[in-house]
Order: C-alpha cells, then sequence, then structure tokens
C-alpha cells in the first residue's frame, strides 16, 4: 500500500519533531543495552502531525511487534484482557485516542502498566474474586489529540510524554519532496514549497494536496508539479494562502460577521457552523491558535485582527 510507503520507518528518515528524536534515540539506545522493554510513551498533538508514524518507527526501533488498537475499540475490560494476553516480551502495544477508554478499562490499565499484572475478576456479588496474571513485559504507547482529557493517573503512569509540534515550512517541503520521490512524480522546490505553505504545518494534508495536485500535472500539465501547477490546483481545491479551508473560513467569518468577533462559546459556535464541538477543538482550532487568528479566553472564542486582515473586513466592523 502506497500510503504506508510515504511514512518513513526509522528515526533517521523521519523529517522534523527534532527534539522528541533526539530524547527517543537515548531512551531506545538505552533500553535496548539493558535488555529491558521501553517505558509507556504518550504522544499528544492535532491530528496528522505522525503520532502513530512514531510510534510504528519505536517499534521498528526496538525490533518490536507492534499491536494496534484505538479507546473506542476496546469496550470491554476482557476486550483489554485479550490484546493483553497475547503480547509477547518487550512488544508495542499502541493504543490511539487513548482518551477515549472508558473508566473500567482504563482501571484495568493501570496494574498492567505499573506492574505488568492483569487483575481479572471471578464470579459476582459476595463470591467475586480476583486472581492475579503476569503479563511479559511491555511497552504501551498512547497517542491522544488531548493531553488535557487523560485523567491524571493515567497520564502520571508514562514515563515519556511527548507533544508533537507543527511543522515548519522548511520540514514540510522535505516531507513533500520525499513523498514525492516515493510516489514517482516529478516535482520542483517551489512547487514543493507551495504545497507546505498551505499544510497547515500538517505532514497528513500536504501529503493529501501533494496527491490531488499530481493529478492537475498529470492531467493539465506535463506531470511535472511546477509552482505554477501547484498554485492553480491549491486554488481549486478551495485551500487559501494559508492553507485553511471552507470549515475554516467559515468558522472565522462566523465569529467575526455574527458575533461581532467573539468572544463566543464553543457550543454556541459549533451549532452555527453545523460541526461537532470536538472537531472545532481537535481538528480546527489549534492552527488557528497557533497562526495567531483565533484567541480562547474564560468567555469564548475570539478572533485577532490578523484574522480580520486576512478577510480584507476592517476591524471592529
Ligand atoms: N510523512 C509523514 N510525516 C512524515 C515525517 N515526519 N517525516 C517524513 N515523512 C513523513
Amino acid at each position: 500500500d502506497i500510503d504506508f510507503n510515504l511514512r518513513p520507518n526509522k528515526l533517521d528518515t523521519y523529517i522534523g519533531q527534532e527534539e522528541i528524536k533526539k530524547n527517543l534515540k537515548v531512551f531506545i539506545q538505552a533500553a535496548l543495552e539493558r535488555g529491558d522493554s521501553l517505558d509507556h510513551v504518550l504522544l499528544y498533538g492535532p491530528p496528522g502531525l505522525g503520532k502513530t508514524t512514531l510510534a510504528n518507527i519505536i517499534a521498528n526501533e526496538m525490533g518490536a511487534n507492534i499491536k494496534t488498537t484505538s479507546g473506542p475499540a476496546i469496550e470491554k475490560p476482557g476486550d483489554l484482557a485479550a490484546v493483553l494476553t497475547k503480547l509477547q516480551p518487550n512488544d508495542i502495544l499502541f493504543i490511539d485516542e487513548i482518551h477515549r477508554l472508558n473508566r473500567v478499562i482504563e482501571e484495568t490499565l493501570y496494574p498492567a502498566m505499573e506492574d505488568f499484572a492483569l487483575d481479572i475478576v471471578i464470579g459476582a456479588g459476595p463470591q467475586a474474586r480476583s486472581i492475579r496474571l503476569d503479563l511479559p513485559p511491555f511497552t504501551l504507547i498512547g497517542a491522544t489529540t488531548k493531553a488535557g482529557s487523560l485523567t491524571s493517573p493515567l497520564r502520571d503512569r508514562f514515563g515519556v510524554i511527548n507533544r508533537l509540534q507543527f511543522y515548519t515550512e522548511g520540514e514540510l517541503t522535505q516531507i513533500i519532496m520525499r513523498a514525492a520521490k516515493v510516489l514517482q512524480v516529478g516535482i520542483e522546490k517551489a512547487g514543493a514549497k507551495q504545497i507546505a505553505l498551505r499544510s497547515r504545518g500538517t505532514p497528513r494534508i500536504a501529503n493529501r494536496f501533494l496527491k490531488r495536485v499530481r493529478d492537475f500535472a498529470q492531467i493539465e500539465g506535463d506531470g511535472i508539479i511546477t509552482e505554477e501547477i501547484a498554485k492553480n490546483a491549491l486554488d481549486r481545491l478551495n485551500v487559501d494562502k494559508l492553507g485553511l479551508d471552507r470549515v475554516d473560513r467559515k468558522m472565522l467569518k462566523m465569529i467575526i460577521e455574527k458575533f461581532k468577533g467573539g468572544p463566543v462559546g464553543l457550543g454556541t459556535l459549533a451549532a452555527a457552523i453545523n460541526e461537532e464541538r470536538e472537531t472545532i477543538e481537535d481538528v480546527y482550532e489549534p492552527y488557528l491558535l497557533q497562526i495567531g487568528y483565533l484567541n480562547r479566553t474564560p468567555r469564548g472564542r475570539k478572533v485577532t485582527d490578523l484574522a480580520y486582515k486576512h478577510f480584507n473586513i476592517e476591524v471592529g466592523s
């Protein structure tokens, strides 16, 4: 599968997140030298920044197997027990969207993480008793878009906690050049830069745009992604100069036009633009906060003067 190949499988070919990479190299080498499993790792940050990619790289660098599941997929403690009891020593268990684990399952995880033990309750009522099963040493890698919504007992059980950052334009350009090579599509650096500029600091978006721009290059150009082709293609995809899409613009304009620039509460805003609160918080807001178009205040969301300028609307009008 081509998407799989788009993802690097070694820390050295993973572009960006320099601080995280440098530290992980130390932790991985130290664990390998001691013959230990790596301590549990929490990766958090907005979607599309490479949490899953990084989890797979960690497994690869540790020479370990990785089992992947997600918070919503584990419905009963038995589901978790089934996964845990199948682990081999030093395996990696990757739980995506770990903030969505329910309470009971989360509590099953505590002894598993801390003591590599699984407490199983047998029977019910006054007859109930619990037996403890030993688990092999393993590494839990948890990923979440919101570290804030993890309970502190869970968060505290991770030995390594990393927050992924948005990528710079230069890093995204490198990622796009690398991906173009994997896809075997010709690209000029200026073309890659155009895509990078509009990818909201996010490799997943950059790779998606790359594929669409490739289509335009193939059908309407001579197959090479030039600056011109990239610009035209992205305009046709309704991506503006900053990479803001329809929802970003709708949200900012709504705050400006209907709520006088804000503050407006998240629930009110969500209803006004017909999106889920969580989607706004996890997907749209982080980048708008990052580029300084939006502020969070105790009374709700407020747009900044920069956002007014972006739409050529006079501030306070
Ligand atoms: N593809 C997606 N994310 C990447 C990254 N951080 N480095 C290289 N290629 C990527």
